[in-house]
C-alpha cells in the first residue's frame, strides 16, 4: 500500500520536473530571440529557421553531387543540409552561420560528421569561388546582392540551389515543388555557363 507521504512525494517530483521542462522550453526561446536579434542587421530578415527533410531530399534528388566536391551552405542554420549531402554524395561542406544559437547547435551535431566545417562567419565577406555547389535558405532583400556575389565568386559550371526566393538575373534550370499542400515553396536550380576553353 502507498502511503500519503510517498504519493506526495511523487507529486512533488512530477511538478518539480514538470517546472524544469517548462524553464528550460522558456530558456531556449529566449536564447533563440536573443541570438536571432543580435544578428539582425547583417542576416537581413533570413532568420534561423530550417529546411524541412523532405525538401532537402528532393534538392539531394534533383542536384548529383561528386564525391569530394565542395558544397557550401550560405547562412546553414543546424547544418542539417550539409550532412545529409555528406551522407548521400561524400561531399565536403563548409557552412556560415552567425547566429550563435544555431552555430552552436550545428557544431554539436556535425561533431560525428568528417568533412564538415562549419564557420561562425559572415558569408558575404567570404571567397565562395572554391564552391561547386552553393545551397541557401535565405530572404527577398537580400537575393539581388546575392546574385551579384555569385555571379563575381562562383566558377564556370557551378550550381546555386536557392530556396523560397528567386536569384534576380538568373534563369533556373529547375523549379522543384517538393512536400504536400501545405509546404510546396519553390526551390529554384541554377547552374552558371561552362566555360567554353
Ligand atoms: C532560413 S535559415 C536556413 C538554415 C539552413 N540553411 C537550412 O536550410 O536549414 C537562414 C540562416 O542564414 C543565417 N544567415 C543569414 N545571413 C547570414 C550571413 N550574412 N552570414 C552567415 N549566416 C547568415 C541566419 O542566421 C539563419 O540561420
Amino acid at each position: 500500500m502507498v502511503s500519503l507521504e510517498e504519493r506526495l512525494d511523487a507529486v512533488s517530483t512530477f511538478i518539480l520536473a514538470f517546472i524544469v521542462l517548462i524553464g528550460t522550453l522558456f530558456g531556449l526561446k529566449i536564447a533563440y530571440v536573443v541570438s536571432t536579434a543580435l544578428v539582425l542587421p547583417t542576416t537581413q530578415g533570413a532568420l534561423y529557421v530550417s529546411t524541412s527533410r523532405v525538401r532537402v531530399l528532393a534538392f539531394l534528388d534533383a542536384v548529383p553531387m561528386q564525391e569530394g566536391q565542395l558544397l557550401v551552405d550560405l547562412g546553414c542554420g543546424d547544418g542539417r543540409v550539409l550532412r545529409a549531402a555528406r551522407k548521400r554524395y561524400g561531399v565536403r561542406g563548409l557552412g556560415y552561420e552567425l547566429n550563435l544559437l544555431a552555430y552552436l547547435k550545428a557544431q554539436l551535431l556535425c561533431l560525428g560528421s568528417k568533412g564538415i566545417e562549419i564557420r561562425r562567419r559572415n558569408f558575404w565577406t567570404a571567397d565562395l569561388s572554391e564552391a561547386d555547389t552553393i545551397f541557401c535558405y535565405l530572404f527577398p532583400d537580400v537575393m539581388k546582392k546575392l546574385s551579384a556575389k555569385l555571379k563575381f565568386d562562383l566558377k564556370p559550371g557551378a550550381v546555386v540551389v536557392s530556396c523560397n526566393f528567386v536569384l534576380p538575373g538568373f534563369n533556373p534550370d529547375l523549379v522543384l515543388r517538393p512536400g504536400n499542400s501545405l509546404d510546396r515553396d519553390p526551390i529554384y536550380v541554377y547552374q552558371l555557363e561552362k566555360s567554353q576553353t
